[in-house]
């Protein structure tokens, strides 16, 4: 019997037709010749409402399926569990991902996709079968002629990816591309594209026990940390060391013979691209709320309530107004 065909579903924001998404269908060309099944899904033209943030509700317990909000949102997840390999392009708008991005994060992924946030009860009967290491590859693209006008927007589009534990082995910032088709006069980035393409494709293709901190990007000068590749660091006066905004890992700072910023990275089970760094998080919640919380959830409820109820402030915006007329109308 043969075997059944990968699939590699990129999901991405921006223009239809759009300079990111040339780049995304550019690294789709080289997976589909590789012989992998490739889908493109544009988060634009998806029906996708903020998560409500019924945490452990019924997404949590019974998938995505049984989210409260009836859109695309469910289908987006099915898509996600149902690939081998996963692409995410966006522009860069005011230094962070395109809204969409956000929603899509935060309806698809988070707690309820957390392999982590499964240690106690098991994995859900909804996701069994359906877990695997999934490698990722990510595209930001920005307009800008100064690089950090992008600051955020790979470090942003990372935040996708470490709840289902997708690892990613290759990303891309493109800046210095802005008007409508400008990234087909960038080769140098369109060869990157394809270059992306074929690492997602040759880590789907060659799955591995454990793909955690596998790259198989460039090895930049300009990058910092050796967990995610990036350079957005946390930096505190005082401290000799820095923490990556993006993994959480610490870096011990010094300055070489020549005065030069140098950084040394000890292994850290903090580092939250891993199962460990997530396990910590996971450990950390539980703590905070037996320690911190619940020995003192019975004395705010009076004050909870109160400010619950509390409208004084309140404006509704015209949509709820309306909503809330229609309804009334038909009541009456
Ligand atoms: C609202 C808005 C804000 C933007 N802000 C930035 C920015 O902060 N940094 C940047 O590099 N480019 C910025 N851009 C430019 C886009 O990233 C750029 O045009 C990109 O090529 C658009 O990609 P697309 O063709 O896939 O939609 C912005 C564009 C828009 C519409």
């Amino acid at each position: 019997m043969s075997e059944k065909r990968k699939k590699v579903v990129a999901f991405t924001a921006g223009r239809r037709g759009g300079n990111t998404e040339i780049y995304v269908k550019i690294a789709l060309e080289a997976i589909a010749k590789m012989g992998i099944d490739c889908e493109l899904i544009r988060l634009h033209e998806c029906d996708l409402r903020p998560c409500k943030d019924c945490l452990r509700g019924p997404c949590y317990v019974k998938g995505p399926e049984a989210c409260i909000l009836k859109d695309d949102g469910p289908w987006l997840a099915e898509k996600f569990l149902d690939s081998d390999g996963y692409i995410l392009g966006a522009p860069v708008w005011s230094l962070s991902p395109c809204g969409v991005v956000t929603d899509f994060r935060d309806r698809v992924f988070g707690p309820k996709m957390d392999l982590a946030m499964w240690e106690q009860g098991g994995i859900p009967d909804w996701a069994k079968g359906r877990v695997k290491q999934r490698p990722g590859g990510l595209i930001s693209v920005g307009g800008a002629l100064t690089e950090n006008w992008t600051s955020l927007g790979l470090a942003t589009l990372y935040t996708t990816t470490f709840s289902a534990q997708t690892n990613v082995v290759d990303n891309l910032n493109v800046y210095q591309v802005a008007d409508p088709g400008e990234a087909l006069m960038r080769e140098d980035y369109m060869i990157r594209a394809k270059f992306l393409g074929e690492n997602v494709g040759h880590a789907v293709l060659n799955p591995q026990k454990d793909w955690e901190n596998k790259w198989l990007g460039e090895m930049d000068d300009g990058e910092a940390c050796p967990g995610c590749h990036q350079s957005l660091m946390i930096a505190k006066p005082g401290r000799d060391y820095v923490e990556c905004a993006i993994c959480g890992r610490i870096g011990k700072v010094s300055f070489d013979k020549d005065g030069k910023l140098t950084y040394v990275w000890p292994e850290d089970n903090k580092n939250r691209l891993t199962m460990m760094g997530k396990f910590a998080h996971a450990r950390e919640i539980e703590l905070h709320t037996q320690q911190r919380f619940l020995p003192h959830e019975a004395e705010i409820q009076d004050e909870l309530k109160r400010y619950r109820t509390m409208e004084d402030f309140t404006v509704n915006a015209p949509s709820k107004t309306a909503k809330a007329s229609k309804a009334k109308a038909q009541k009456a």
